[in-house]
């Protein structure tokens, strides 16, 4: 099984993209909320790129089933419903909604990503859930890391090497690492003991603690408390289970 890493989206190519199967990791914040609406009951979460894509689509969706969602600046958009903090995501807000989602780093992921062949989501909330999937399907794989603004980013990195480490624990000698994923190792093996200090100590956890937002990061710390697995199905995002029982039931007319 070879494992590549891109640290930041702006590495991917999406022609190339067609026959990969991609784990998309945006720790803070979009994978860890995205997860958790899922979890709570939301049917579907659409990644929007731009802002104005977002309202557009959400134009085209029934009013009273649809949400708007995401962040600039790691601050809910003017006229959205939720921000992109996974605490607001609760089954009372969330429950039955299609979520139309657009936030800086990771929407971009996960709306390029809607190209791969398998796309699935991953942060520290449901990594063992991420790890157990790929070591059941042994095909190579790539994890794309959202970054900050472009660049490289601390937590996403960490989490890569988290998945990394987990399948090489359980298959030492059937993995290929490129440069990236054992790089990636390295750093997990070195901040993972702590994965909340890990978090208070990148720079974008710092930002979003000034900004008010410390509990979004003892959250986004909770490894495995949201064991599921949001997979692309089509242009959204989708439990794996909930896209498995429609492709099981046909096209429904
Ligand atoms: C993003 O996609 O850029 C992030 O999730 C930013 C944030 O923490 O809101």
């Amino acid at each position: 099984m070879r494992i590549e890493l891109l640290f930041t989206p702006q590495q991917i190519d999406e022609m190339t993209l067609r026959e990969k199967t991609v784990v998309a990791i945006d720790v803070l914040r979009a994978s860890t909320t995205i997860t958790t609406a899922l979890h709570n009951g939301a049917r579907e979460v659409i990644p929007a790129a731009t802002v104005e894509a977002a309202v557009k689509i959400a134009g085209n969706l029934a009013g009273d089933v649809t949400l708007l969602a995401g962040e600039r600046n790691a601050r809910m958009i003017q006229g959205f419903h939720l921000g992109n903090s996974p605490l607001e995501y609760t089954p009372e807000k969330v429950r039955g909604k299609s979520i139309v989602f657009s936030s800086t780093n990771g929407a971009q992921v996960f709306a390029k990503g809607r190209m791969a062949r398998e796309l699935m989501v991953c942060s520290f909330v449901n990594i063992t859930t991420v790890v157990e999937h790929l070591g059941a399907q042994p095909r190579d794989f790539t994890i794309i890391c959202a970054g900050t603004n472009g660049s490289f980013s601390l937590e996403d990195s960490v989490c890569a090497g988290m998945v990394v480490h987990g399948l090489a624990e359980g298959n030492p000698d059937g993995l290929s690492l490129a440069d990236g994923a054992l790089a990636s190792m390295t750093l997990y093996r070195s901040y993972g003991r702590s994965i909340l200090k890990m978090l208070k100590t990148g720079e974008h956890g710092r930002l979003l603690e000034e900004l008010g937002f410390g509990d979004d990061l003892a959250y986004c710390a909770r490894v495995d408390a949201v064991p599921v697995l949001p997979v692309m199905d089509g242009n959204v995002l989708k439990l794996k289970r909930d896209a498995e029982k429609k492709d099981i039931a046909g096209p429904v007319s």
